[in-house]
């Protein structure tokens, strides 16, 4: 027999007859790849082959300059990660498996020297019987040689009788061929990210060695589970009886054998006083292949519900399901973190009494909150890191910090990342974070052959019951912008071919993804596209449950959510060029990061505007392909930002080119923080218009790595002046102005998505720039009440030119109002400031506002002063070496009103020397040459 055997045998000094899991997790592993050019360094599982040739100096940081181009050569190799098993078990194993919960991508696995298999697929869990390679097995070896995923991605578009598609419809970033590969699409290039294609094991690995222990009738391990909690009688994408009994659905599903009359239990804690809250036997348990299932209904009056941010308490619980057989014995226990909640995505038709409090016919589209309708407020959340390996759980803690701070209750997971892991939807469900989940299809369309689909069905499967059970979970959507875009690009270039490709569609996006969804939930909604008309029916009955509406539109009605991007920044704060639709869930433009964040990623001599490596490094608009000869696309981008600064504000003119850099580079963000003020105001107001807007998530919430994007949080977690103005405009109460460039027409309006009504008063004082009040226009002190998720016109007039000088005059106005955030039955007071100019920055009189800063370090408060004008985007400033993120900023100071502003501390690499480098400015300062 096997000579480890033997070896093993000496240290084993017990007889052990437990489950033997080993981690392979950890360093004991060596990435090599001949035959190429014969490195050999440390490896490390979970990681990807560019993480430890990093750290083992064969490449630089390949964040830094220009090595998205340069690092070609890593992803066009093969890679090769090796190891030597050590710890197992020896006392006859009944079964050996392995189990990896992610491998990238393509791989060839060898085990004790023989081929075990070869996969294709980064989402899925692969786990393979190894007992009989190991029975005949010399040295316990394992080795998983991973293939150039570029390369074989352009193996398989070049097999003969592939899809093809017209011209167009396959975006390419900078890798062509991404949609026949089941990776992450934006490894390939995408227009905020660099194109690495990195391999490796990156998610963990396991050994499990299955015993037969003489008191049970079978040894099981349990790979994947699936929990749900939804209301008796609950269909997907329909409002539940929300006085329903819950219904808990427990699916486990194991390595070994079932054995014949196994059973379930559950029991349910309470997670932060791990009280008992109930516990019983599931009924109906029935075992298919290796997953057992069965029910409980549960008393609602046992569980506290689990609220979003902002709109109520997360309460969680633990729930441990047991897995029993005949005699009572214990073969496995799971345990999870969970809560009660329904979440329903609502694309209903307008109902006659919707109509008649003043909705506009068409569908609903919006979600509700364990019954309640309620504004969703938030970003899109792409993936954090090129790395994956790389991306840890105080990182997105500190992240997730950062979306409940700024007043967000909702992320739009983008599709074409990862699924995010267990661990960034556990900090989610702790914040109160609502998911919108989505399959990793976008920006292209996808084949459909029958062995491209196995492979989807097993990659969704498994993702879909892995997450199921976090309260955080909010909705699947097949893709990102495949109805609005992708269609409508096959309709535009080649309509004769329009059904066909339609077909393919829905085939993987109407049938196999809904149905996996309805299969292994009744709790989570499904649609086919992140943006989409929703449907015209849904109908449990047919094999594709949902029908599409599409372009089947009626005039004056209103259907679905909208996509929105406009690069002519003349129209930028015209709001009748933004789109009016039911909710709002891609709309930006882009900006540059700060000078901080540039001098971790390039060279000092590039530090400027159109260098070459910050040109390379804006891939809006992408190259479009691998080399580094495209510079037209990046000057498009680069101009659109430069334009939009230059037609909107003042634009630097420093002498000192580090100075003038980082000033440009702050006023694109300014810009980027103003336009979407600006969009976030016209869409919440539709809570009170016949458009009844529920949602706004803009693009995007955080970066992959440091270049120009349309991120509001930079790559390592400093806010642009977005995530600043996000947090103001997403306030619970804002006060907004909206005027027509065309008619004069001003209107302002007060906003709530409070659940009930909130009175206050609203004050107004008109200034020129240097402080004088303007008393001829002066608008009086008005009092308000706004509605539950409505909006209330406070104030309307006309305004032009010869009553108020446009360049010197800008309207300061502010609300306090009462009222109960949900959930509460406690009255707080809720205020808002804002401010209008009828013109361009760019042509104000701005005046120097005599900015003074002091700090008071025994209540750790900056108090910032303007003593001679009115400092419009006062902007608070900190160098690297820390990061923090101060209470407000980018805001409009007023002589004579000094403003206290606190900050929140993530970490120092100053030993609090920071403080004496914190710097103030305003829009002011961008006229200054030095
Ligand atoms: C055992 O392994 C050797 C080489 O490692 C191989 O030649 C032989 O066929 C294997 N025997 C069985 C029964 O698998
Ligand atoms: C590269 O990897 C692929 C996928 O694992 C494999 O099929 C191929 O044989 C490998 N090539 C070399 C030279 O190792
Ligand atoms: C709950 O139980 C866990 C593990 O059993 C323990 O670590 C934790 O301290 C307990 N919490 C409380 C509040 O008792
Ligand atoms: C609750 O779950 C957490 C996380 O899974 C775990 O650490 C803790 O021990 C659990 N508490 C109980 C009482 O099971
Ligand atoms: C669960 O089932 C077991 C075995 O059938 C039974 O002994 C036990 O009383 C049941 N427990 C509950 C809470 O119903
Ligand atoms: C259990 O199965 C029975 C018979 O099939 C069915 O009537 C009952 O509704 C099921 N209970 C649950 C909780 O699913």
């Amino acid at each position: 027999m096997a000579i480890f055997k033997l070896i093993l045998g000496l240290f084993l000094t017990l007889p052990v007859i437990a489950q033997n899991v080993i981690d392979l997790s950890g360093s004991d592993w060596t990435l090599a790849n001949p035959p190429y050019n014969n490195i050999s360094v440390p490896g490390a599982v979970p990681s990807q082959a560019h993480l430890d040739l990093y750290a083992a100096g064969i490449i630089s940081d390949p964040y830094y300059g220009l090595n998205d181009f340069d690092l070609r050569w890593v992803a066009e190799s093969n890679w090769t990660y090796s190891t030597t098993i050590t710890g197992l078990e020896s006392s006859s194993p009944t079964q050996t498996w392995l189990v990896f919960n992610g491998l990238d991508t393509f791989t060839s696995i060898e085990f004790c020297g023989q081929h075990l298999a070869s996969t294709n697929n980064q989402f899925r869990q692969y786990y393979f019987d190894v007992s009989v390679l190991l029975s005949n097995c010399t040295a316990p070896t394992l080795s998983v040689n991973f293939g150039s995923a570029p390369l074989i991605a352009d193996q398989i578009a070049a097999e003969p009788n592939q899809e093809t598609w017209p011209y167009g419809v396959e975006i390419v970033y900078e890798f062509p061929n991404r949609q026949f590969i089941r990776k992450e699409q934006s490894d390939f290039g995408w227009d905020w990210g660099p194109a690495f294609a990195p391999a490796g094991i990156w998610q963990p690995a396991y050994v499990v060695q299955l015993m037969s222990p003489p008191n049970k009738s079978s040894d099981i391990y349990v790979r994947n589970s699936d929990f749900d909690i939804s209301r008796v009688g609950q269909l997907n994408n329909l409002p539940p009886d929300q006085s329903a009994p819950w219904l808990l659905n427990a699916s486990l599903d194991v390595l070994g054998t079932l054995p014949e009359g196994a059973a379930l239990t559950y029991l349910f804690t309470n997670s932060s006083t791990n009280q008992t809250i109930s516990c019983g036997n599931l009924t109906n348990a029935t075992i298919l292949a290796n997953t057992i299932t069965g029910t409980a209904v549960l008393d609602p009056a046992a569980y506290e519900l689990w609220w979003p941010h902002g709109l109520g308490p997360q309460n969680l619980y633990n729930l441990t399901i047991s897995v029993l057989d005949s005699s009572g014995a214990t073969l496995a226990t799971v345990n999870r973190r969970t809560g009660f909640r329904t979440i329903v995505l609502n694309m209903e038709v307008i109902s006659e009494e919707q109509i008649a409090q003043g909705i506009a016919p068409g569908n609903n589209w919006h979600f509700e909150i364990n019954g309640h309708e309620f504004y969703a407020k938030g970003s899109n959340f792409i993936p954090p890191d090129a790395f994956w390996p790389r991306v840890t759980s105080a990182k997105i803690q500190q992240l997730f910090d950062s979306v409940t701070a700024a007043n967000q209750n909702m992320l739009r997971v983008w599709a074409s990342g990862a699924y995010a892991p267990d661990f960034i939807y556990d900090i989610a469900d702790q914040e109160g974070i609502l998911m919108w989940s989505e399959f990793e299809f976008g920006d292209a369309l996808y084949p459909t052959d029958q062995e491209f689909i196995e492979n989807v069905i097993e990659e969704a499967t498994y993702n879909v019951r892995r997450v199921n059970h976090h309260p955080s979970l909010a909705l699947w959507a097949g893709g990102n912008e495949l109805e609005s875009l992708e269609l409508q690009n096959v309709n535009d270039t080649a309509p004769e071919e329009y059904n066909f490709y339609l077909m393919q569609y829905e085939q993987l996006f109407l049938d196999v993804l809904i149905n996996i969804v309805y299969a292994n939930s009744k709790s989570i909604s499904y649609i086919p596209s992140s943006t989409t008309n929703g449907y015209l029916e849904l109908n449990f009955s047919l094999p594709e449950p949902m029908i599409e509406r599409y372009n089947n539109k009626t005039p004056g009605f209103v259907y679905g959510d909208t996509d929105y991007y406009n690069y002519d920044s003349s129209v930028a704060f015209n709001y009748s060029s933004y789109p009016v639709g039911r909710f709002a869930n891609e709309f930006g433009y882009h900006s540059m990061p700060s000078l901080q964040s540039w001098q971790e990623a390039i060279s000092p001599s590039e530090l400027y505007f159109n260098s070459s490596t910050v040109q390379l490094r804006n891939h809006h608009y992408p190259p479009g392909g691998l080399n580094t000869s495209n510079f037209a696309n990046s000057s498009k981008g680069m101009g659109e930002m430069t334009i939009a600064a230059e037609r909107w504000y003042k634009v630097p003119y420093k002498t000192d080119y580090v100075a003038n850099f980082s000033a440009w580079c702050h006023t694109t963000q300014i810009f980027q923080a103003d336009f979407y003020k600006s969009e976030i105001q016209f869409y919440r107001r539709g809570s009170g218009f016949p458009n009844r807007q529920l949602g706004s998530l803009y693009w995007q919430l955080e970066d992959i790595w440091q270049a120009p994007s349309w991120a509001g949080i930079e790559y390592d977690g400093r806010w642009k002046v977005l995530h600043y103005i996000a947090k103001d405009i997403y306030q619970p109460v804002i006060i907004s102005p909206f005027y027509n460039v065309t008619t004069g027409d001003f209107e302002i309006y007060v906003t709530s998505d409070l659940w009930s009504s909130a009175s206050g008063t609203a004050f107004f004082q008109w200034y020129q720039w240097d402080g004088t009040l303007i008393t001829n226009v002066s608008i009086p002190v008005i009092s308000f009440t706004v509605g539950a998720l409505n909006t209330t016109l406070v104030y309307a007039t006309t305004i032009d030119n010869s009553t108020l000088d446009y360049n010197n005059a800008v309207l300061y106005m502010n609300i306090s109002a009462r009222g109960q955030l949900p959930n509460t039955n406690t009255t707080t007071t809720f205020t808002h400031e804002n401010f209008f100019h009828a013109d361009s920055l760019a042509n104000a009189r701005l005046v120097d506002p005599g900015l003074r800063l002091t700090y008071d370090s025994s209540v750790q408060v900056f108090t910032i002063e303007a003593t001679s004008g009115v400092a419009v985007w006062t902007w608070i400033d900190y160098p690297a070496g820390v990061l923090l993120n101060f209470d407000s900023n980018g805001f409009l100071l007023l002589p004579g009103h000094p403003k206290e502003v606190g900050y929140i501390l993530k970490s120092d690499t100053t030993n609090g020397s920071w403080v004496e480098q914190v710097t103030v400015e305003s829009l002011w300062d961008n006229t200054l040459a030095y």
